[in-house]
């Protein structure tokens, strides 16, 4: 969703601003805009639409100047149109402010500061942050002149003390969720950062300070960065920085280094990121693995679940959280544990759970499941079941995101920066991680040492079957020209094979713009059957296990009804050829892996389609990578 980045030094900022929004391009948004102070003014430049219609608007001549903010916006509150992209000005203009986040109480903000003469001239709730932080600064400069000069006041001695307790008075008074960043007219030499629900970095440069909602924007320009936390307000100048808590004072900060994979932010030649993910996944699926079988002991080992074997042989019931991809991970997750550990398993949309007030007993762990660890609604949904006093655990690809922070332990992905809008290898590895999730509950429990064995031989050998799979890449291209005029198609599989089902249809729906469903196969014959006719596409998951036979007769279901059919089937499977118009032959995998190499030609398939229909594959209309709002 919305991108963040700003700068303060000795350099100028405008090429660190449009690199890093370049380099946040891919969170998804649909207006960007920046801010520079050169040192007698601020000149503001945006525009709605890409990067390149911005900087086609700032004209070949850089904005001068060494502070300043930039933003890509996706449209909350307002259209998406010039007026309402960031940065926005606040007061008289001597604020300006960029925001991630939303501010739920906005409206009664607003009309306190309409009450008071601040004029709004957009729809934002982010103008209201901006007007705020410029009505704080009023009532910290009046207050500062009406106090005796010697007062004993150690913040009074920084001068930057009154621009943090303007921020800070604005942040208190709001409600919902943010990351800001804040300059001011009459200080170019000072940027700010407060974070509440919404993540901001801090790097360390030499003589020189950025700002970025999350680390990409950084790469190349400093590997020592801060992440701050909830309440946390920073103050940067070229000559030093300071972090406070918005209640506790100042605060000293954890200055960590960052590995950045450059190889995983650059396209490597292929020609969207989409792309190279779906072909990264035999290695990202070795990455989540790596280190973690257990040979000697049939089992596997997780460093950062932070349990005692007491409370792991305790555990009688998981929930598994997760939205859109993830939360179709977690279904895959709940045949896994039922299965391997024995252990009841339920799952549930993350926005659904924080809303609800399920009856948790102590012996239940909760997983939150999320590739960015930036989903509002998966974090609200942990953080309401951890402060009911429920042990909760994430399974998440981005290191330090807020997830992970706000989780009491849980398992990295390792799958390296994602960057395609649509989940490839974050999807692959979450099935992967559950998995020997899986493996190491039930070997707590009644899986022998041999069964354990055979699933450490069955994953070891995934890489290598994908790596296989990827090898129908061309079929699935001449499937996809056959079917891409389609206007509905469907995605069908049984256990295992049905949340492959319902990701393959997302896929297809959010690349494509193409209307597509999942369901159990068996489901059909109970409404969407009356769907089928010689237009609409199924396409089967029928690779060989348990449920093969009767999705054969599904099959029958749909063929005798004059559905075409695409069918998913094992490698040497001659019989589904008989009914399917167009088969797509897979490696055979154990059943409980299916889900892993099964996407694979739903992936393509989903990539093909959308590129042939002309879709922007990478940047799909409306969406945004990470889903940091309600
Ligand atoms: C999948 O392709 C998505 N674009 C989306 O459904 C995504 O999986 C969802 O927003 C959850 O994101 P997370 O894994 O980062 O929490």
């Amino acid at each position: 969703m919305c991108g963040i980045v700003g700068y303060v030094g000795s350099g100028q900022a405008s090429q660190f601003l449009l690199d890093g929004l370049r380099r946040l391009e891919y969170r998804g948004y649909d207006s960007a805009g920046v801010a520079i102070n050169d040192g007698s003014a601020v000149r503001i430049c945006r525009s709605v639409g890409r990067i390149d219609e911005l900087t086609a608007r700032i004209g070949p001549q850089p904005m001068a100047g060494s502070l300043g903010l930039g933003h890509t916006r996706w449209a909350t509150h307002g259209a998406p149109i010039e007026i309402n992209a960031h940065p926005h000005s606040g007061g008289d203009g001597e604020v300006l402010v960029v925001h991630n986040g939303v501010i739920e109480n906005f409206s009664g903000l607003k009309e306190d500061l309409q009450r008071r003469g601040y004029v709004f001239v957009t729809a934002t709730d982010t103008e209201v942050i901006a007007h705020l932080i410029a009505e704080g600064l009023k009532r910290e400069l009046n207050s500062a002149e009406s106090q005796p000069a010697d007062r004993p006041d150690a913040d009074d001695e920084d001068e930057n003390a009154v621009y943090l307790k303007a921020v800070r008075w604005a942040a208190e008074r709001l409600q919902g969720t943010y990351g800001l960043a804040i300059m001011f007219r009459d200080r170019p030499d000072l940027l700010l950062a407060a974070r509440f629900g919404s993540p901001l970095v801090i790097g360390i440069g030499r003589g020189e300070y950025f700002l970025a909602s999350d680390t990409s924007p950084l790469a190349d320009r400093t590997d020592r960065i801060v992440y701050l936390a909830d309440h946390q307000i920073a103050t940067l100048t070229p000559e030093g920085f300071s972090v406070h808590h918005r209640d506790q004072g100042m605060v000293s900060p954890s200055i960590e280094t960052v590995q950045y994979e450059a190889a995983s932010l650059s396209l490597q030649g292929f020609d969207h990121y989409m792309l190279k993910e779906i072909y990264e996944q035999p290695e990202s699926l070795r990455n989540a693995m790596r280190g973690r079988l257990d040979d000697q002991h049939a089992t596997a080992i997780f460093g950062g679940l932070n349990l005692t074997p007491q409370q792991l042989r305790g555990v009688d019931r998981v929930i598994l959280t997760g939205c859109g991809t993830s939360w179709h991970a977690a279904l895959v997750g709940e045949y896994l544990i039922e299965e391997l550990a024995r252990i009841p398993v339920e799952v549930e949309y993350a926005s659904e759970l924080r809303y609800r007030n399920p009856p948790i007993d102590p012996n239940t762990l909760v997983f939150g499941i999320t590739q960015s660890g930036e989903t509002a609604d998966t974090l609200a949904a942990l953080r309401e079941t951890k402060r009911k006093g429920q042990r909760t655990l994430a399974i998440c690809n981005v290191v330090g995101s807020s997830i992970a922070q706000a989780a009491d332990g849980g398992v990295y992905l390792h799958a390296g920066p994602e960057i395609g809008v649509a989940s490839t290898k974050a999807f692959t590895s979450q099935c992967c991680v559950l998995a020997m999730l899986a493996l190491y509950f039930g070997r707590t429990r009644h899986l022998s040492f041999e069964a354990g064995q055979q699933v450490i031989e069955d994953l070891r050998a995934l890489p290598g079957l994908v790596q296989q799979a990827l090898t129908c890449d061309t079929r699935v291209r001449e499937v996809a020209e056959k079917y891409k005029g389609a206007t509905n198609v469907l995605y069908l599989g049984r256990r295992y094979n049905f949340p492959t089902a319902l990701e393959g249809a997302l896929k297809l729906k959010e690349i494509s713009y193409i209307h597509a469903e999942g369901y159990p196969a068996a489901e059909m014959k109970h409404g969407p059957i009356a769907l089928v006719d010689t237009a609409t596409p199924s396409v089967f998951l029928v690779p060989r296990g348990t449920t093969y036979d009767k999705v054969m007769s599904n099959m029958q279901e749909v063929k005798a009804r004059g559905g075409p059919i695409i069918a998913i089937a094992s490698h040497d499977d001659p019989r589904v050829a008989a009914i399917a118009d167009d088969v797509i032959h897979l490696p055979e995998t154990a059943e409980f892996l299916q889900p892993i190499v099964s996407v694979i030609p739903l992936q393509l398939l989903a990539y093909h389609v959308a590129l042939l229909r002309g879709c922007d594959v990478d940047k799909p209309r409306n969406l945004a990578k990470s889903v940091t709002v309600e």
